[in-house]
């Protein structure tokens, strides 16, 4: 199987909705037996994603960035998680940190990442507040390979979602992460589908 190695920075939705799937291969291409979540890297300790990790029975490795001088630094201790776990394919999810061109070509387009918008609109950390103040009354979430520049790159699967009146950015994104438990999952099949062919 292809060792993953996931980087997360917050409550770990996502990582949860990706193992559901592929350990009751609910999504054709992702089992057991074509991929493995390997280890958990996140940056906050007190990052929910840790719990969830625990409970899937996923290593999870604390890698600080206050505890860095650089991203390269971060960059560089993550690395060596990756490499002792034997990672293959890097998937971000809710990575809250800019990543340098050391973790890019460390593992080059072997890194997924996905985006609270329709991408190219509203790269950035606060993409749903920006979308809400922008009056657009479609948005979404989208996955893509990551390249060295923020939330730009191959894209591999997008979802849109309406903005309804009076949502907020709890409600909107609430609407959001249903759409990504469903396409993160599917893209990485995808994704791995194609690495392997
Ligand atoms: C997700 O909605 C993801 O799109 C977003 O963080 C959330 C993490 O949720 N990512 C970004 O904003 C990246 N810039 P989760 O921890 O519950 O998976």
């Amino acid at each position: 199987p292809v060792s993953i190695g996931i980087l997360a920075s917050g409550s770990g939705s996502n990582l949860e909705a990706i193992a559901n799937t592929l350990n009751n291969a609910t999504v054709a291409g992702l089992n057991p037996d074509t991929a493995k979540l390997s280890v958990v890297v996140y940056n906050n300790p007190n990052a929910y994603v840790q719990q969830r990790a625990q409970k899937l029975s996923i290593p999870a490795v604390l890698c600080n960035h206050r505890e860095y001088d650089s991203r390269e630094q971060l960059d560089a201790a993550i690395i060596e998680v990756f490499q002792q776990y034997q990672v293959d394919l890097v998937v971000m999810a809710g990575w809250m940190r800019i990543v340098t061109d050391k973790l890019i070509n460390a593992y080059p387009r072997r890194i997924l990442n996905i985006h609270p918008s329709l991408l190219p609109s509203f790269p950035g950390a606060k993409a749903i507040v920006q979308a809400l103040a922008y009056g657009v009354k479609i948005t979404g979430c989208t996955v893509h390979i990551a390249i060295a520049e923020v939330d730009a790159g191959p894209i591999l699967q997008q979802a849109a979602v309406p903005v309804l009146p009076n949502d907020t950015l709890e409600t909107l994104h609430q609407r959001i992460q249903v759409q990504e438990h469903i396409i993160y999952p599917q893209a990485i099949a995808d994704y791995i589908k194609l690495l392997s062919s």
